[in-house]
């Protein structure tokens, strides 16, 4: 199910690329709604952590999330995510979060339902979606897609200066070699190097690209 009645910009990539900096800006140019799919997948593991669930009991945590049940809305243009009734946004930056988000995001229970959700987002609005697998699985058929990396230690100076500790390598490693949705590039995705160029220029460059391709924004 990937139809949309909406387009969809897929923005996918490495940890801690700036995708969410230059994804948000992108929307608020376009005047699309943005939605940050990471969040969703650290909700849930916030969640799990909260009630103590063993994350490597993959047959425990699809059970917990099922039950819990996760709410996906879009509201005063904004993606509104809850789990069990809960939002868990003000707690999916923890360390701990970062540390166990992988081992959830690999589990085929947890991505089947979250993708359906991001599935239908596209029904309500046109979106900028970030995440891991955008343009290859949730939205394969869009012809918009990017894809950002910039230098392994570019990034990791980027998450210190925004004061927080993240094992972006170990979650790239973990992302990568999965076997459910492996992070990678989309054979037809728009390359960007985060390290080399501001967020302007590559907005710029993006959406040059998007007209290209013959997206209609509201300006045409
Ligand atoms: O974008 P982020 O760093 O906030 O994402 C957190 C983790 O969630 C990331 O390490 C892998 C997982 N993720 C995923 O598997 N698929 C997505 N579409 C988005 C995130």
């Amino acid at each position: 199910m990937s139809h949309s009645f909406h387009p969809v910009i897929a923005i996918d990539g490495t940890a801690a690329s700036g995708k969410s900096t230059f994804a948000r800006q992108l929307a608020r140019k376009l005047g699309f709604v943005y939605v940050n799919t990471g969040a969703m997948y650290r909700g849930v593991t916030w969640y799990l952590l909260e009630k103590k669930i063993p994350l490597n009991d993959a047959e425990a945590v699809t059970r917990e999330v099922i039950s819990a049940g996760v709410e996906t809305r879009l509201h005063k243009g904004e993606l509104a995510f809850r789990i069990a009734g809960i939002d868990p946004l003000p707690h999916v930056r923890e360390s701990r979060v970062n540390e166990a988000v992988s081992l959830v995001a690999q589990l085929a229970g947890v991505r089947k339902l979250l993708v359906a959700e991001q599935q239908g987002l596209a029904a309500l609005s046109p979106l900028v979606m970030e995440g891991r697998d955008i343009g290859t699985v949730v939205f394969p058929k869009t012809p918009y897609k990017f894809f950002l990396d910039a230098d392994v230690e570019v990034r990791a100076r980027r998450r210190s200066a925004q004061g927080e500790s993240d094992v972006i390598r170990e979650r790239d490693v973990l992302d990568r070699e999965r076997k459910n949705s492996p992070l990678m590039c989309a054979a037809d995705a728009r390359r960007l190097d985060t390290g080399t160029a501001t967020v302007d220029e590559l907005v710029a460059q993006a959406l040059e690209h998007l007209t290209a391709r013959g997206l209609k924004t509201a300006g045409d």
